[in-house]
């Protein structure tokens, strides 16, 4: 679906967020973290702790992060925007999403707004990636597990793939019942998006029908929060955006050697 849709991507996807997905994204890439070096205690966080969700971690390290189902690239230009020095891989399942992704990358590059090394994208499955264990500081994924049916496999190649101490954020447009701007928000993705997605932009078939649904599907972000926990996930917390519209979630790997992961 996505690779048919690709060339609309980016214009839809403000459709979705109303706007605010840049300002949602910057978010995440803040929260980036690097473990530092192991404390007395054996912890990996900067000061011996796992970190607090605003404490990105040792000032003087560039970080190597790994951005799942990452598309045209908007999360891995947000991240160097912030980290210029950082080692950022992006991988998708779709080539078309990652043609635009380099060539985004590419036009970054030729204007002087991306510098140090440059993101390297890579082809393949976020819930198989053949990627070498314990090699990322901050694993991300943008608006990307909702689609992903195995979440579990996912957590778990999640949890291969960090360093010690690493941290998992996920950035996701999420529905809060309880909100007052829940009717409102229903609307939008039931009616609104289909119509725009339709009717403006051409696209076919129930593909934006599909993703209102799945914004309405999501588990709220305490849930998310306790299947993280489940998979093995610690210190973890979660922050809603824009009156609940969006949330950023975040959960680190056991800085411990052998620490065992909290009873389910
Ligand atoms: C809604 S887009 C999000 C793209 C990007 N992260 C962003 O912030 O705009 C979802 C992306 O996830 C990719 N995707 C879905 N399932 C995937 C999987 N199992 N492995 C890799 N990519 C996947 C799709 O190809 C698509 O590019």
């Amino acid at each position: 679906m996505f690779s048919d849709i690709s060339g609309r991507y980016d214009s839809l996807n403000s459709l979705m967020s109303l706007g605010r997905d840049a300002f949602w994204r910057d978010g995440l890439s803040r929260r980036l973290w690097v473990p530092g070096k192991p404390g007395p205690d054996g912890s990996h966080g900067a000061k011996g702790s796992p970190g607090t969700p605003d404490s990105p971690g040792p000032p003087d390290a560039p970080g190597k992060f790994l951005d799942l189902a990452t598309g045209t690239g908007e999360q891995i230009l947000s991240i160097k925007k912030f980290r210029p020095m950082a080692k950022v891989t992006g991988l998708d399942f779709s080539e078309p999403m990652l043609w635009l992704a380099s060539e985004k990358i590419q036009t970054a590059t030729d204007s002087g707004l991306l510098t140090g090394p440059s993101p390297d994208l890579v082809l393949g499955d976020a819930v198989r990636p053949d990627l070498p264990a314990e090699s990322f500081d901050s694993i991300t994924i943008s608006f990307g597990l909702r689609n992903i049916a195995e979440k579990k496999a996912l957590y778990a190649s999640v949890l291969r793939l960090l360093k010690p101490g690493g941290r998992f954020l996920v950035l996701e447009v999420v529905f809060e019942p309880r909100s007052l701007l829940a009717p409102l928000r229903r609307f939008h993705l039931k009616r609104v998006i289909p119509f725009v997605a339709n009717q403006i932009y051409q696209i076919p078939g129930d593909a934006y029908a599909y993703l209102g649904d799945s914004v309405l599907k999501f588990p709220h972000p305490a849930r998310l929060i306790d299947d993280l926990r489940r998979s093995g996930f610690v210190g973890l917390g979660y922050r809603h955006y824009t009156f609940g519209a969006a949330a950023i979630v975040w959960g680190h790997k056991p800085a411990l050697i052998g620490q065992a992961p909290p009873a389910v």
